[in-house]
């Protein structure tokens, strides 16, 4: 069965199990797990921000991010189908008691225009404060979609302009560094508070980083704790990560060749496939899924006409190939 549902279904690799298994540890609730020190430095390095905090899922870094600009009673605003949104339960109302305002873009992307209109200043007890904009690169559910820097720059300058703080949700950061070239830094200076995932095309089991100031980071901490997140010899996870980050992040461009090939196969134009997602319309969706699992390829429904498929480290160029051949012929 070749599987293409999710970045997030890859097994580690022997040789992150490896670096897993004589991973130096400590209890990382007394901030002694050197190895999860050495993660965090890192990809507080790699984003240009001055710390990071390790969390066991993406949901829970976003939840502490957003949660670290927007108060109780004030809003985020963020594209419509945002992970933040659609995905993770409601929690940044239920957790963080929030409120999201959303405007809507086929690919994901940023819309000046719309976020001008809806944005509400501190008119103290009148309106919702706007307190943050939030932003996903890529772009899951449009279709692992990049948004490019410049838009991102004209929105660091409209937020800071306003007094908003900006929340980048780069769970897949790491694609469009790949896919663009652009530094990760350069998408780091744009957020106030990022978080990055290291389970999803990077292929480790676990974990993902909030990264921002140190004092963003050190409140973090003590929130990740109360929601239940302080984690112990945590370094086990957190030298899957950072095998990850050595042997990982290049070949990315491997799993956006292998995505444009898997768009061709199903009729979409693979010039419109920015990194390792594609968003096939099939009216026929159920059945279309359950003719490919037949087939040996599994794919899966994210609309009720809308197939998704996913390419990852445990993707073959071979294992590609035969699920295009597949998917041309259905
Ligand atoms: C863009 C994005 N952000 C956040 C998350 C949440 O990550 P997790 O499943 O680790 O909670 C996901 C998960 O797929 C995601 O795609």
């Amino acid at each position: 069965m070749i599987d293409l549902r999710s970045d997030t279904l890859t097994t580690p690799t022997e040789s992150m199990r490896a670096a897993m298994a004589r991973a130096e540890v400590g209890d990382d609730v007394y901030g002694e797990d050197p190895t999860v020190r050495a993660l965090e430095e890192r990809v507080a390095g790699l984003l240009g921000h001055e710390a990071a905090l390790f969390t066991p899922t993406g949901s829970m870094a976003n939840v502490l991010a957003v949660g670290s600009l927007v108060q109780p009673g004030q809003e985020v605003l963020c594209e419509s189908s945002a992970h933040i949104a659609r995905a993770e339960l409601g929690a940044h109302a239920a957790v963080g008691g929030l409120t999201m305002r959303t405007w809507t873009h086929p690919r994901g992307q940023v819309d000046l225009d719309a976020i001008r209109t809806m944005f509400a200043p501190d008119m103290g007890p009148f309106f919702v404060r706007t307190a943050a904009i939030s932003v996903e690169n890529t772009h899951n559910f449009a279709g692992g979609a990049v948004l490019p820097l410049h838009d991102l720059r004209d929105l660091r300058e409209l937020a800071t302009g306003s007094g908003a703080g900006v929340h980048l949700d780069g769970a897949r950061i790491w694609n469009a560094h790949v896919a663009t070239g652009t530094p990760l830094a350069e998408y780091g200076a744009i957020a106030d508070v990022a978080a990055v995932c290291l389970s999803k095309g990077l292929g480790a089991p676990v974990g993902s980083l909030l990264v921002g100031s140190a004092d963003v980071v050190a409140a973090a901490r003590v929130r990740r704790k109360r929601l239940g997140g302080g984690m112990r010899q945590v370094g086990i996870l957190a030298a899957a990560g950072l095998h990850a980050l050595d042997h990982h992040v290049e070949r990315l461009a491997d799993d956006h060749a292998h995505a444009r090939l898997l768009a061709e196969a199903c009729g979409v134009d693979p010039a419109s496939v920015d990194t390792n997602i594609v968003v096939v319309p099939r009216s026929d969706a159920a059945a279309y899924v359950a003719a490919a699992e037949e087939a040996g390829v599994r794919i899966a429904t994210v609309g009720p006409t809308t197939v998704r498929l996913v390419t990852h480290l445990d993707v073959s160029t071979a294992d590609a190939e035969q699920a295009a051949a597949v998917l041309a012929r259905l």
